[in-house]
């Protein structure tokens, strides 16, 4: 028998299969109550704003998350104890690359196999919110060939399945405010493909750790040898624990400008094993040996939000 409190800690679709398309937006809330009290109604008015979309194509997936960060999170909740980690992102700054930390006070990750899904639902979502917001990223996500991102190796692998998905992305009894929360970290990477397309296919395996064509994973390096992106981004605690997190990344561009990216997103049940990830990739292991993919992506934006459950979220304007 399901009880109320498990129906109110139910995480939002956090466990959404891979999609054709996504769309990342990011908003700030204006200055002034009014703003934060018409942000807060449509926060919390997310679960029916699915739902009203979703009943229009019922053979499609269709899910949207929404995050919220530090800096508003007073004001949004009316003033409710933090979870536990949650901070704004802190910047990062390695010997030659920055993680760096951009606005964003909201996070919508829309997620379908259509984009008409996605963008009537950002539509309806924006005139909801009106002038009390402002969008400071709106990034179309599209799915590419054999689920590789636009540096051509496949992406996502590695993500935890099964039972281990929930365990690595949903917040249990070490926070019991936020049980079925989670922290996510985003951040939008630009590429420069055509220093990336003059690397042998070997040098580029080296950077991330796995075969291009089938997709195998490479040794990692012995001692304080350059590690590959895939051992950089794997965090073992004191323990001998291995933490993993959540990634749904995206490729997008605008091939008429010139842009190619990837938009890296992170969903983790302990916000330090993101950051500790960042950390390894900015700063090196050891110091100086920092994560080769940085050569041919440059981060443009850094965030943290906060995904708290569905019943949080409906709750908020109580
Ligand atoms: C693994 C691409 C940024 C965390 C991988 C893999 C690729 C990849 C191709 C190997 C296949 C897989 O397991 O998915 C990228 C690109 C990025 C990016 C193109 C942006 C330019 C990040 C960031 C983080 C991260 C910022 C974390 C803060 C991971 C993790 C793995 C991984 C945890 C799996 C490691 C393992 O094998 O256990 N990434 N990534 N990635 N990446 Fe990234």
């Amino acid at each position: 028998m399901v009880d109320q409190k498990q129906i109110d800690s139910q995480p939002q679709y956090i466990d959404n299969p891979l999609t054709r398309a996504a769309a990342f937006l990011v908003l700030t809330v204006n200055d002034g109550d009014e703003a934060m009290a018409k942000a807060r109604s449509v926060v919390a008015s997310t679960g029916d704003l699915i739902k009203d979309v979703r009943i229009r194509s019922l053979k499609n997936i269709f899910t949207a998350n929404v995050g919220i960060a530090d800096r508003v999170w007073d004001g949004l909740t009316g003033g409710k104890p933090k979870p536990k980690e949650l901070k704004p992102f802190q910047e990062i700054k390695g010997s030659k690359h920055t993680a760096v930390s951009t606005p964003g006070d909201l996070l919508y990750h829309v997620r379908a196999d259509t984009t008409d899904l996605i963008i009537e639902f950002e539509k309806i979502l924006l005139e909801a919110f009106g002038d009390s917001v402002t969008a400071v990223d709106d990034v179309a996500g599209f799915r590419y060939f054999d689920d590789r991102d636009l540096l051509e190796f496949v992406d996502g692998t590695a993500n935890p399945a099964g039972l281990d998905q929930p365990f690595s992305t949903t917040i249990g009894d070490e926070d019991p405010d936020y049980t079925g929360g989670s922290y996510v970290v985003t951040q939008k990477y630009l590429h420069q493909l055509g220093d990336w397309r003059k690397q042998t296919t070997e040098d580029q395996e080296q950077v991330i750790g796995r075969t291009k064509f089938d997709n195998v994973e490479l040794p990692d390096a012995e001692g304080d040898a350059q590690k590959s992106h895939k051992t950089l981004c794997t965090i073992t605690d004191d323990q001998g624990v291995e933490h993993d997190i959540l990634r749904d990344n995206m490729p997008f561009a605008t091939p008429g400008k010139g842009e190619y990216g990837t938009y890296f997103i992170g969903y983790s049940r302990h916000l330090w094993v993101t950051e500790k990830m960042l950390e390894r990739m900015f700063i090196g292991d050891p110091p100086g040996k920092y994560d080769r993919i940085l050569d041919f992506s440059t981060a443009v934006t850094g965030n943290t939000f906060f995904v708290p459950s569905r019943g949080f979220l409906a709750a908020l304007d109580d």
